[in-house]
């Protein structure tokens, strides 16, 4: 790919992070109508008679899909009372997984053709389980094979390091949980109104967040001597920082590490020491206050904190070392907003140490064999 299709943009991967709005619109436009509370999900003929025999869910992927496989998990339990697991695909296809007819298997995959995922559908399929693929390519392997499929709208991804693919899944998701819950009454008329009405602001917020780029790169550059990071959340801000924790680890070799929150005094709360470098993701307002006091605990010990929240939550600014902002959106809808500063913050920082940021050593964009 030659220059010109970067639009102006040094790497890919800064291009894709900067296509996110366009991209959460794209994969709403035409099935979440603003004005309407329906959720027009026709591609994928996925009807309430097909959904009345499933009592649990299995989500499969890897990698940046499975981050968003876990997001989905949250979602789908949250907004529609199914309940879910969520499986790295390489652990799901060489075990004798227990699903059956009642199940419903929803695999994730950008490319279409990972073999982890795809094998693992096809197992699966071979046990009489309905599978659901969520992927980004279309005529690839894995919607051809499965019974119904949603695709998102990402366009073609060129950075090995996912940054808008991931986002469109989300955004995927966010359809499919709030279809879902239409489908098996999971929630009530006005929460359900009120989701849509949060999901349709998401693009314009999106663009929004992209405002703190400036200041996500004088971030990476006064700390690009850094050798491990720490990401740390509760509940849909654990899977965001595996996400953040990902990108940072593929763009610049760094060791980092993500843990949910409670669970980081249950041991590696002994990696903290003076100038350690923690992300402490704090965009969920039910659990706040234990977030806080994760906050405190890490501070209390050295840590240099920078804190994600939500607008308007003034308390963290007076803990955390450095805060950025969001846009304020409901508790389920924040990952896709959350994940832009941490993809700035791998982007500026695998930039700021000289790395190859679209084409990261030892990867492939997929994994196909
Ligand atoms: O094409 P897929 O979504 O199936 O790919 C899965 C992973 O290989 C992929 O997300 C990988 O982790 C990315 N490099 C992450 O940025």
């Amino acid at each position: 790919m030659g220059e010109i299709e970067k639009n102006g943009y040094p790497h890919y991967m800064l291009k894709e992070i900067y296509e996110q709005p366009e991209v959460i619109k794209q994969t709403l436009k035409g099935r979440l109508i603003p004005g309407s509370e329906k959720i027009v999900l026709d591609d994928i003929r996925l009807t309430q008679r097909d959904l009345d025999g499933v009592y649990r869910m299995v989500i499969v992927a890897c990698g940046t899909s499975y981050h968003a496989g876990l997001a989905g998990k949250y979602l789908i339990e949250r907004l529609a009372g199914i309940p879910v697991e969520v499986e790295i695909a390489s652990e799901f296809r060489y075990r004798n997984p227990a699903v059956d007819k009642n199940s419903l298997v929803i695999v994730i995959s950008q490319s279409g053709e990972t073999a982890d995922t795809l094998e693992s559908m096809r197992k699966a399929k071979g046990k009489g389980v309905r599978a659901f693929a969520i992927t980004n390519v279309a005529g690839s392997t894995i919607p051809s094979e499965a019974d119904y499929s949603l695709y998102t709208c990402a366009g073609p991804e060129i950075s090995v390091a996912s940054t808008k693919a991931y986002t469109s899944q989300l955004t995927a998701i966010y359809l499919i949980a709030l279809k879902l819950a239409y489908l098996k009454g999971g929630i009530d008329k006005d929460a359900y109104r009120q989701r849509v009405e949060a999901v349709n602001r998401l693009p314009g917020q999106a663009q929004r967040v992209l405002d703190c780029s400036q200041l996500m790169k004088d971030l990476a550059g006064e700390h690009k001597d850094i050798e491990k990071v720490v990401y740390l959340g509760r509940g849909l801000d654990y899977a965001l920082a595996l996400e953040g924790s990902l990108k940072l680890k593929e763009t610049c070799y760094i060791h980092s590490a993500a843990y949910p929150a409670g669970e980081f005094r249950h041991g590696p709360i002994a990696l903290v020491e003076e100038g350690l470098f923690v992300f402490l993701l704090a965009t969920q307002d039910a659990l706040i206050d234990k977030t806080l006091a994760n906050l405190k605990e890490v501070k209390n010990r050295g840590a240099y904190v920078v804190a994600l929240a939500k607008e308007g939550n003034r308390e963290i600014g007076k803990l955390a070392d450095r805060v950025i902002y969001i846009p304020d959106t409901l508790d389920e809808f924040t990952s896709v907003l959350a994940v832009i500063p941490l993809q700035l913050f791998a982007y500026y920082s695998a930039v700021a140490r000289g790395r190859n940021v679209d084409k990261p050593r030892s990867l492939v964009k997929s994994v196909s064999d």
